[in-house]
């Protein structure tokens, strides 16, 4: 039998030669994983991650304060909460639904059911199984740039070879001509996904649900894939365009849409998100995760979540409010700055970047750098919050920057 390691193992200190370690696969082994600066904010005003800034509704906190404990001693159970997903998006989107859940819908009511609906860990979660039930090794992956940074590795981790087409200044516009013509490249295989974040992370850039189910018709052998967490700051969502038809994705098979109760529900520790998409297309998406991967108190907490819809409504109806508001002062005071879609917003300081991203950390106030990112690179991104917290980042802002 091959020995893989020295026969004895020298004494502490002595000559110690690190046994080797098995290897990965090779796209594991080349891969820098995603990391993000997430240690050490509890306490500090959180504008670095887009994250709800207030926490999600007291119903979520009761429901999960009333959960008995023998629940925490058995796997979690998923009943009921595709239909109360299904529920709420028929709602937000002001569709009927069906009567009898799972009939066949008559005309004029929505067909969209719980096998529309996939159940994952976070959107992150979602995003790694489409990549890992699609993605093959020299498979092309086409999106936009600057966007998300997960796609990248969920990409590289299955060999696929990326195609990132960039946003046009000077407004980082949606490159609908470039990504067209990339997406339909003539006698080139098509991408095996396309990756719009709409709005997009971090740009903010939208594109009209119409031109997204041009690209997704114009390219049947393309899963595309459309991660719609911010949609709520927009009201951008392709879903209520899909909900009027009998079955939502007959006329598109390879759409899926993704949703998350991360930002604006205020569940991102709990971590629960949403694929939406033709029932084959979910299944196999679905595949590829644990049986159990969501916990029983993402379960509690997203029913009850999905349950209050009037507290996601309010919550967006405040960051919008304050992003108006900051936006007068970043005018007034004459710094580039750009927002458009979502609940973040990009400001370009006079100072060292990262010198004042460390100042506004003194001040007890997190925003995320965006240092090394194609054609962002000198900006901070700026979550937003409640009014009274951008007024507190607006102190602390002008001070560091020297604004009157
Ligand atoms: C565009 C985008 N997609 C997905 C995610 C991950 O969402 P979740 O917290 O549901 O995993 C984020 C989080 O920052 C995001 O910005």
């Amino acid at each position: 039998m091959e020995r893989v390691g020295p026969v004895t193992d020298p004494a502490p200190g002595e000559n110690a030669v690190p046994l080797p370690f098995p290897q990965a696969r090779p796209e594991v082994e080349a891969l820098t994983a995603y990391s993000a600066p997430l240690e050490g904010r509890r306490g500090l005003l959180r504008l670095d991650f887009n994250e709800n800034t207030v926490g999600p509704s007291p119903q979520v906190v009761a429901a999960i304060r009333a959960m008995p404990a023998d629940h925490f001693a058995i796997y979690p159970e998923y009943d009921g909460l595709r239909e109360a997903v299904v529920g709420s998006l028929l709602a937000t989107a002001g569709a009927e639904a069906p009567q009898v859940p799972g009939a066949p819908a008559p005309a004029g009511v929505s067909g969209l059911g719980p096998d529309h609906i996939g159940l994952f860990n976070g959107v992150d979660a979602a995003i790694h199984a489409v990549f890992h039930a699609y993605g093959d090794r020299g498979d092309r992956l086409l999106t936009t740039s600057p966007t998300f940074g997960y796609y990248t590795p969920c990409a590289q981790m299955q060999g696929m070879e990326i195609e990132a087409i960039p946003y046009a200044l000077p407004d980082f516009a949606f490159p609908l001509e470039a990504l067209t013509a990339a997406l339909l490249r003539p006698g080139v295989a098509p991408p095996k996904l396309l990756l719009i974040c709409n709005p997009n992370n971090p740009t903010g850039t939208r594109l009209a649900p119409d031109q997204i189910l041009a690209l997704a018709a114009a390219a049947p052998q393309t899963l595309v894939v459309v991660d719609e967490l911010y949609e709520a700051f927009t009201g951008d969502s392709l879903m209520p365009g899909l909900l009027g038809g009998r079955d939502p994705f007959a006329a598109y098979p390879n759409l899926v849409v993704l949703r998350s109760l991360a930002k604006t529900a205020g569940l991102a520790g709990l971590r629960i998100g949403f694929a939406i998409g033709a029932p084959a297309v979910v299944d196999r998406i679905s595949r590829v995760t644990g049986p159990y991967d969501i916990n029983s108190l993402a379960v509690t907490a997203a029913l009850a979540a999905l349950a209050d819809q009037a507290y996601v409504d309010a919550y967006v109806a405040e960051v919008l409010g304050a992003r108006d508001w900051l936006v007068a002062q970043l005018v007034q005071a004459g710094v580039r700055h750009h927002s458009a879609g979502g609940n973040y917003l990009l400001i370009w300081p006079q100072g060292d970047p990262r010198a004042v991203e460390q100042a506004l950390r003194q001040a007890g106030i997190l925003v995320r750098s965006m240092a090394g990112k194609p054609l962002i690179d000198g900006s901070l991104r700026v979550s937003l919050g409640t009014k009274a917290q951008m007024e507190q980042f607006w102190r602390a802002y002008g001070a560091i920057e020297g604004l009157a």
